[in-house]
């Protein structure tokens, strides 16, 4: 079964062909990176009309890759993530697969974003062209990082964490069609607390990746940042916290005192990543405790901030020390993409979880 996916849910405008669930034909991202840097964060106007400018171009070279020619003939269905995300963004994306899907006479299906961040542990990376069976290369250096066999899929009930620029959520996953969350964030999403710490340290947007570079070269217990884990059983999250003591230890009391140009680029390094290690302490904690009330047989991250190097490998050992198998996406799968979108889409075609033309998006789930 082919599928064509669409994701327009925030920043970036992706369009992806997946064979039965797994096989990425074709995955291509525009990001709108440069057209939002020069704001400090997505401005949600400028980011519709950019999907609105791109997303027919970013569909033709996404079948052209996976060398759809007659897309009437050949696909089996059009998805799209009608939720959740910025309202404007999600009308671009969902009144285009629409229109696809009606042209094409296609079945049209609704994915819920968030969801698809977990299912994308099960992609396989269309350029690595690895042979089924064979174990997915270590992708972290000297880490113990090892992901599944292509062919494997996790046992469930297993524990999911989304760590995105707009989630921090935790669930009790029975299948990736079936999961109840069980924590979320209280305020700041983590990929949220990364851009912000980012523009505190004067890095520039988005700030994960600047964080995770800069942070390699910092010690990550160079200052003692505080943790905040809420009531001794909670499963929900607060970064607010964390961002503040970073804003007062670069900028001084109330925050107004200095900014970072007092740092210098080790000092900025060593904030980078003692910020990194006390966000990475968190999410794991909440894991840990989420695994100890929860039946679980394994954990799945996903989302932007799973790219994130000390994330990866502490929540890797993690799992090592529990005896729970990770299951961590591909690099590439770990921010926003279509392909996650067309992926999860073949379980809901194939259970008969279709929509209609009158799907309506929701930013907020
Ligand atoms: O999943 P995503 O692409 O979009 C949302 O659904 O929000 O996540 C974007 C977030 C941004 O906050 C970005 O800074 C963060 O993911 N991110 C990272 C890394 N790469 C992206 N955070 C930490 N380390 C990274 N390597
Ligand atoms: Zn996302």
């Amino acid at each position: 079964m082919l599928i064509l996916g669409i994701e327009t849910t925030c920043d970036e405008t992706s369009a992806a062909v997946v064979r039965d669930g797994r096989e990425v034909l074709s995955n291509v991202v525009a990001s709108q990176i440069d057209l939002h840097a020069k704001f400090g964060g997505v401005v949600p106007e400028v980011a519709a009309r950019a999907h609105l400018e791109s997303l027919n171009l970013i569909v033709d070279e996404a079948l052209r890759r996976a060398h759809i020619t007659r897309p009437a003939h050949q696909l089996d269905a059009v998805a799209v993530a009608n939720c959740p995300g910025l309202i404007g963004c999600l009308l671009v994306g969902t009144a285009a697969a629409k229109a696809f899907a009606f042209a094409w006479s296609k079945p049209l299906i609704a994915v819920n974003h968030v969801q698809a961040h977990l299912y994308s542990v099960l992609l396989q990376d269309e350029s690595a062209n690895r042979r089924a069976g064979e174990p997915v290369k270590n992708e972290v250096a000297d880490s113990p990082i090892r992901r599944f066999a292509d062919s494997v899929s996790p046992p469930f009930p297993a524990i999911g964490l989304v760590m995105s620029g707009g989630h921090s959520s935790l669930y009790h996953v029975h299948s990736f069609h079936n999961l109840r969350r069980i924590g979320q964030t209280q305020d700041d999403a983590v990929g949220e607390a990364f851009d912000k710490v980012a523009a505190i340290l004067q890095l520039g947007y988005p700030g994960g990746p600047l964080i995770d570079k800069l942070a390699e070269s910092g010690n990550p217990l160079a200052i003692k940042f505080p943790m905040s884990l809420l009531e001794k059983d909670s499963l929900n999250f607060s970064f607010s916290g964390l961002k503040t003591a970073v804003l007062y230890h670069v900028n001084g009391k109330q925050g107004r005192q200095r900014d970072a140009s007092a740092l210098s680029l080790q000092q900025k390094a060593d904030v980078a990543a003692s910020f990194q290690k006390t966000a990475a302490d968190m999410l794991v904690e909440k894991l840990r405790r989420a695994a100890a009330r929860y039946p679980a047989h394994a954990l799945l991250i996903g989302g932007g901030v799973s790219a994130n190097t000390a994330i990866r490998t502490a929540v890797t050992r993690l799992g090592a020390e529990l005896t729970l198998p990770v299951f961590i996406p591909p690099m590439r799968y770990c921010t926003d993409n279509a392909a996650m979108i067309a992926g999860i889409a073949h379980g809901l075609l194939r259970s008969g979880q279709t929509a209609d033309l009158n799907l309506e998006t929701i930013a907020t789930v």
